[in-house]
């Protein structure tokens, strides 16, 4: 039962705690918050679904270790009844075992001792991005669609090693090796022609040394969200062909923001968006294939978009729908912001040249160099955007060129 939520109201955040002590603490914490959100609380599990039948709540935050159900089984059952629920769990270290059943039912994970500051932050960057994809019908929208994956356990464990000091490519490369047919796919995409290596790779441990961890980490979200989908009616959408696109558009956004002299966690930032700016379709097709396959047709006939068929057969994007899933992955706003505008740079705000504008650029050079296009102003590129950001002339031309040997060499 996927219950709508009304994005009219003030936003609901629901903490379920088993120690009178913490719920107490939680209701000084947030005291400031009562004229911004709507706040239950809850002493156990039992107790939260009780309320979230009465009325749902968009934000859920609980404790793992309670009594009668703990976290894990609440989240994992909040996640089948009301999908829409943003769900954060505060656990221990010794609650591992726990953790590893709920990883995909849970947004984001806080461990104890946690800062009052981070737990607000999560709950206001859920809250926000519920906002601004709420608009209009894309939060009912995606409340329907039973089944959106959730942050894949890799992402969630490479996440982890990258905040511990003394993280090695060896580690990272160990985790990944724990999935066969992870390592397989990551294998076949580090070799092939995008990253232009020189020999072989064979093991997941030179792949981390020598694309780096981000660039690893963004390969296995990829490889995880197209598994996620690989038996499903994909509404006439080309596994083949979306993947390459990601690839291409990654790898060419990355080479502009280093081109752009930006700094490197910029550079990853536009790899990583641009891996998954358009993983948006495979939501909106895997939900609905026949629906999707009539906003293509409707795309040809009437020589729109791909984004402006979607919103006329669906009501919403990919865009929308890409970013919305991975801010609930707890993906960075940068990324997100890309993802959101990948089609529209200009309504992002400030015209810096950013992982947006990196992603941006890629994509119209991969539509300009696809369509054998000879001058880089015959695409819909808008060019007053770039050059008021700081690209010049002889940037696009070059840009234009190395876009044009990327897809030769695919
Ligand atoms: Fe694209
Ligand atoms: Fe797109």
């Amino acid at each position: 039962m996927a219950t709508k939520l009304d994005s009219s109201k003030k936003p609901r955040v629901l903490f379920v705690d088993d120690e009178e002590t913490v719920l107490t603490l939680y209701r000084h914490m947030f005291s400031n918050k009562k004229s911004d959100w709507e706040i239950g609380y809850a002493e156990d599990g039992i107790e939260a679904l009780n309320l979230m039948e009465e009325e749902p709540y968009d934000v859920l935050v609980t404790d793992m270790n309670m009594p009668r159900m703990n976290g894990a089984e609440l989240v994992v059952q909040v996640a089948e009844e009301y999908p829409s629920t943003a769900r954060v769990i505060i656990t221990g270290f010794s609650d591992q075992k726990s953790v590893i059943q709920c990883l995909e039912a849970t947004h984001r994970f806080l461990m104890k001792p946690f800062e009052v500051v981070n737990l607000t932050e999560i709950i206001q960057t859920l809250i926000a991005l519920h906002k601004s994809l709420n608009q209009n019908t894309l939060k009912e929208f995606c409340g329907q669609i039973s089944h959106l994956p959730s942050s894949p356990k890799i992402y969630f464990q490479i996440t982890e090693e990258l905040q511990k000091p003394n993280v090695t490519t060896e580690k990272i490369a160990s985790l990944i090796s724990c999935d066969p047919c992870m390592t397989a796919k990551l294998l076949q995409l580090v070799n092939s022609a995008f990253f232009g290596f020189a020999y072989e790779i064979h093991h997941p441990k030179d792949a981390v040394q020598l694309l780096g961890i981000e660039t690893v980490r963004s390969l296995a979200m990829l490889i995880y969200v197209f598994s996620y989908y690989e038996d499903s009616d994909k509404g006439g959408i080309s596994i083949d062909e979306l993947s390459t696109h990601c690839l291409q558009t990654a790898v060419n956004a990355q080479k502009i923001s280093r081109d752009m002299k930006l700094p490197s966690n910029i550079q990853d930032q536009a790899f990583t968006a641009g891996m998954l700016h358009d993983l948006g379709k495979l939501i909106l097709a895997t939900q609905d294939p026949d629906a999707y396959r009539k906003s293509i047709i409707l795309q040809k006939e009437n020589k729109l978009q791909d984004w402006e068929s979607e919103q006329q057969v669906f009501g919403a994007t990919h865009m929308e729908i890409g970013a919305y899933l991975f801010s609930l992955w707890g993906l960075p706003v940068p990324i997100i912001e890309a993802i959101m505008w990948h089609h529209q740079p200009s309504k992002e705000g400030p015209n810096t040249f950013s992982a947006l504008s990196a992603i941006y650029v890629a994509e119209s050079l991969h539509e300009f160099a696809s369509d054998g296009k000879k001058d880089p102003t015959d695409t819909d590129m808008d060019l007053e955007y770039l050059l008021t950001s700081g690209v010049t002339e002889n940037q696009l031309d070059r840009w234009k060129e190395d876009s044009a040997s990327v897809l030769m060499a695919s």
